[in-house]
């Protein structure tokens, strides 16, 4: 149905909620939101668009858009506990699924 993703600080304020659309990374999903989301090399190097996943990480694809260049830790469940924004997204599962979703990510901004 739908999934939103909530961004926040580390503090807890609210950055920004808005729909989660697949295809598409989560950097430009905030950028169609008019979220002046930080981004640079676009490609998992730079580590600016790093965010931490505080819920469903499960519904979290940390390489929606392209592959990772070195790997993250996963959690001892399997799930991922960051991803970077730049090429990750949302699972089509979570985008096709009959439920509502938030994804709550937490951005120093
Ligand atoms: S913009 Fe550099 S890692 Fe995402």
């Amino acid at each position: 149905m739908t999934v939103t993703i909530k961004l926040q600080k580390p503090d807890g304020s609210i950055i920004a909620t808005f729909p989660a659309e697949d295809k598409q990374n989560i950097a430009q999903m905030a950028k169609n939101n008019g979220i002046d989301f930080p981004v640079s090399c676009g490609i998992w190097s730079c580590g600016v668009c790093k965010c931490k996943i505080i819920s469903w990480n499960q519904y979290v694809q940390i390489d929606k858009i392209s592959p990772p260049m070195r790997p993250l830790e996963r959690s001892e469940d399997g799930t991922f506990q960051e991803t970077f924004a730049c090429i990750g997204g949302v699972t089509s599962e979570a985008i096709k699924d009959s439920e509502d979703h938030e994804i709550i990510l937490e951005k120093n901004m």
